[in-house]
Formats: C-alpha cells, sequence, structure tokens
C-alpha cells in the first residue's frame, strides 16, 4: 500500500496511507490536506500542481493533458493526473 507524504507550506508533514491508482489529488482531498482544484480534477487548470519530492517513479507517466497544461519538468506534476503505485513525497503549492 503506498504511502503518501504531504509537506504544507507551513511546513506541516503528513503521511497518509493510499490505494494503488489513486491521484495524488483524491488522496488529499480525502485526508483533509487543503489542495486547490479549480476545474475539478479534469487537468484543464493547474491549481493543483504540487513538486514532487522522491518517488516521481511511483507515479504515472506525464499524460496528454499535463504536457498541454505546460507541466512537462520535473518536479512540477499535476496532482488530479498522477496516479500512485508506491511510496511518494509531494510538496503541496499553496496560492
Ligand atoms: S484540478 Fe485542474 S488540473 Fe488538476
Amino acid at each position: 500500500m503506498p504511502e503518501v507524504t504531504f509537506i504544507q507550506d507551513d511546513g506541516q508533514v503528513t503521511k497518509v496511507q493510499a490505494e494503488n491508482g489513486q491521484s495524488i489529488l483524491q488522496i488529499a482531498l480525502d485526508n483533509g490536506i487543503p489542495m486547490e482544484h479549480a476545474c475539478g480534477g479534469n487537468g484543464f487548470c493547474t491549481t493543483c500542481m504540487c513538486n514532487v519530492e522522491s518517488g516521481m517513479e511511483h507515479l504515472s507517466p506525464r499524460n496528454d493533458r499535463e504536457e498541454a497544461m505546460g507541466i512537462i519538468e520535473d518536479p512540477a506534476r499535476l496532482s488530479c493526473q498522477s496516479e500512485v503505485n508506491g511510496d511518494v513525497t509531494v510538496k503541496v503549492i499553496e496560492y
């Protein structure tokens, strides 16, 4: 079972268990971690962008939506388009 670690702007660190195939956004929202998601998790905004501190290899590959939105360089990913299959640490970007 993947463990996802969220680091928030204020330095708060939260570790949660997730199911394989869940998106980072869904995991955050399910665990009460604030994460913007203006387009509802459909890959049409960039408000859910996060920085992957470790475990990029445990995320689904970048998809067309991320590339269309210009999220093409590490460590940035769209949380709603990134599915976990192993342990990951992400820095939440707050606006
Ligand atoms: S919530 Fe809009 S791109 Fe992820």
